[in-house]
């Protein structure tokens, strides 16, 4: 158990015992360091309740305290200040030194989480956007820390408009393809007819035609309803441009070290497309419109407008809405989740909503079921607008990845060299990219800066890792086996230890709103003030043996909590840099 829910639950038995009644007692991060290093709030509210004045009640509180704390103090009009005995710190964070977990406080029922949060669509590059799959990777790593259950799923966008366009493209290019010919009745090549490099000339010229010529843009919407009817030639096509889009995009998403439990598509949620039509039939959800099965899910109080969900079309293709919904239906059979959370554009929140509101009201998905969207913020070019590239093209993330590549390669150290320096580089990319990504809190746009996300100084992915590198290498030098902080030498050691306690709120922080900046705001801090340690102490010559030694497990306690931090983002530390 952390020190902070140790604390809170002492504090809660204290306070009941006093005859006020409380379910449990916050300790907050002192807002005035100078009178503590935790404050306790609950004079002020008891004060109403039970007619009297908050400072008696605070006076009553800190009567009743035992030796945990030190100077505590009533400010205000009852605000109630409390520093840890120096001993309380250094038992409780010994503890932590090789076991990560006592700064967690597991979730007390186990959850099982389906997360839904790469999202690339086949056929065409990864773009800048994509970067954010970060989130959902860090988040995914995050259920784990506190014991529950997650299951991650790339849920591949392969069963839309993007592919019957290309699709109708490779016709007007080879026209003599057996895919194409429909009286066709011999086996269909086992070699794809297009490369991904291909894909990433014909997707854009197929994206730009439909633009200007509707009847080309017609002819694609018929290639992917036969696609999605299973039209032989056009569906052995269709995989054949999966196959080979699927294998490129992966290898980013290795490259950024995020990793899916499954890799499932909306083609997967196929099967399920009808049986969740007819369930909503069934429910009497749907009616038809136009010639489009829809599904009503405005309520009366929405200040907003709120369109339907369009299921079908009257030439049976299927929509984004079928997708999900089959998505949701198969979910729920395969997996019987606690909650199925998604991570995509902030933009895409309309569509979410609409999609939750058919589920429960229809009974797909029960009450008890939380389906939640974490919507992202866009990245953005140094000018404040969507990311492009030097002649004005769509960045792809490849181009991004190479960008920071170019930028952080030159500055590792020459004697460096060969594959090892292309390992590190890489790693430093990875880390740079999702520190950045990481950074900001999760709905917010921000700006690629790149000067200023590649320098080793502030907030950033290599400042982490350098710091981590830093640590390490002072451990290896000076040995770190079995040692434990003895006492708290001096302000600069002390800053630390109080620093970790606040750990187990920043966690609880991330996991409860969903965002990954408290963490890496805390690597920063936690980052700052160990080099400032490190500057001010002669560690590997220090004289006093406790002291010495105190250093040493101060040093191991910051680099084995920063490079558990650090996994939680998915970023790797590296030995010398
Ligand atoms: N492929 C979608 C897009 O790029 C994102 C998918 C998000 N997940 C979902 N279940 N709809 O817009």
């Amino acid at each position: 158990m952390s020190l902070i829910k140790e604390t809170e639950n002492y504090l809660t038995k204290v306070i009941n015992s006093l005859g006020y009644q409380v379910d449990s007692v916050k300790l907050e991060k002192s807002k005035m360091p100078e009178y503590g290093q935790y404050q306790i709030n609950v004079a002020m509210q008891f004060a109403k309740r039970y007619g009297k004045n908050p400072r008696d009640i605070a006076e009553d509180i800190v009567a009743s305290f035992d030796s945990r704390f030190i100077n505590v103090n009533i400010q205000g009009p009852g605000f109630i200040n409390v520093t840890f005995d120096n001993e309380v710190l250094t038992n409780y964070l010994n503890k932590c030194i090789d076991d990560f977990s006592n700064f967690v406080d597991k979730s007390e029922n186990k959850r099982k989480i389906v997360l839904d949060y790469g999202g690339a669509n086949i056929a065409k590059e990864l773009h800048v956007g994509h970067l954010r799959c970060n989130i959902g990777e860090a988040i995914r790593r995050l259920i784990k820390v506190f014991g529950d259950e997650s299951i991650g799923d790339v849920h591949w966008g392969d069963w839309g408009t993007p592919i019957g366009l290309v699709i109708r493209e490779i016709q007007e290019l080879y026209p003599d393809l057996p895919y194409f010919d429909e009286s066709y009745t011999g086996e269909y090549p086992s070699v794809s007819p297009v490369t991904n490099d291909d894909l990433g000339v014909i997707y854009p010229r197929a994206s730009l035609r439909k633009k200007e010529d509707e009847k080309y843009a017609e002819e694609a919407r018929e290639m992917t309803l036969k696609f999605q009817k299973g039209v032989p030639g056009i569906r052995a096509l269709w995989q054949h441009i999966v196959n080979v889009s699927k294998t490129d995009c992966q290898a980013v998403y290795d490259y950024l070290n995020c990793h899916f439990d499954y890799s499932y598509g909306e083609s997967d949620a196929d099967p399920f497309s009808k049986p969740v039509i007819d369930f909503l039939n069934k429910q009497g959800a749907t009616e038809m419109s136009n010639g489009i099965l829809i599904m009503h899910v405005a309520n009366e109080d929405d200040k907003k407008e709120m369109p339907p969900l369009l299921l079908k079309k009257s030439d049976g293709a299927v929509l984004y809405d079928t997708t999900d919904l089959a998505t949701i239906m198969q979910r729920m059979q395969d997996f019987t989740p606690d909650a199925i959370w998604y991570f995509a554009d902030e933009r895409q929140s309309l569509h979410f909503e609409q999609i939750f509101r058919g589920s429960y009201k229809s009974g797909l998905v029960p009450e008890t079921v939380e389906l939640k969207f974490n919507g992202f913020g866009t990245i953005n070019g140094p000018d404040g607008k969507p990311f492009k590239t030097r002649d004005g093209g769509v960045m792809s993330l490849k181009g991004l990845i190479k960008l920071v590549y170019d930028k952080i390669e030159p500055k590792i150290k020459e004697d460096i060299t060969g594959e090892e320096r292309a390992v590190i580089a890489n790693k430093l990319t990875v880390a740079t990219l999702k520190y950045a990504d990481l950074l900001p809190s999760r709905k917010t746009d921000y700006i690629f800066d790149i000067d200023k996300f590649t320098s080793f100084e502030g907030k950033t992915g290599i400042y982490a890792v350098y710091t981590a590198t830093r640590m390490k290498s002072l451990l290896n030098k000076v040995g770190s086996n079995n040692v434990s902080i003895k006492s708290v030498p001096n302000q600069d050691v002390l800053d630390i230890l109080v620093k970790l306690t606040e750990l187990t709120k920043v966690l609880n922080a991330s996991y409860s709103e969903v965002s990954t900046s408290y963490i890496c705001e805390f690597i920063y801090e936690l980052c700052s003030l160990y080099n400032k340690f490190y500057a001010n102490n002669n560690i590997a010559n220090e004289e006093n043996a406790d002291t010495k030694e105190t250093f040493i497990a101060v040093t191991k306690l910051a680099y084995n909590t920063l490079s558990n931090l650090l996994d939680i983002l998915g970023i790797e530390i590296v030995d010398k840099m």
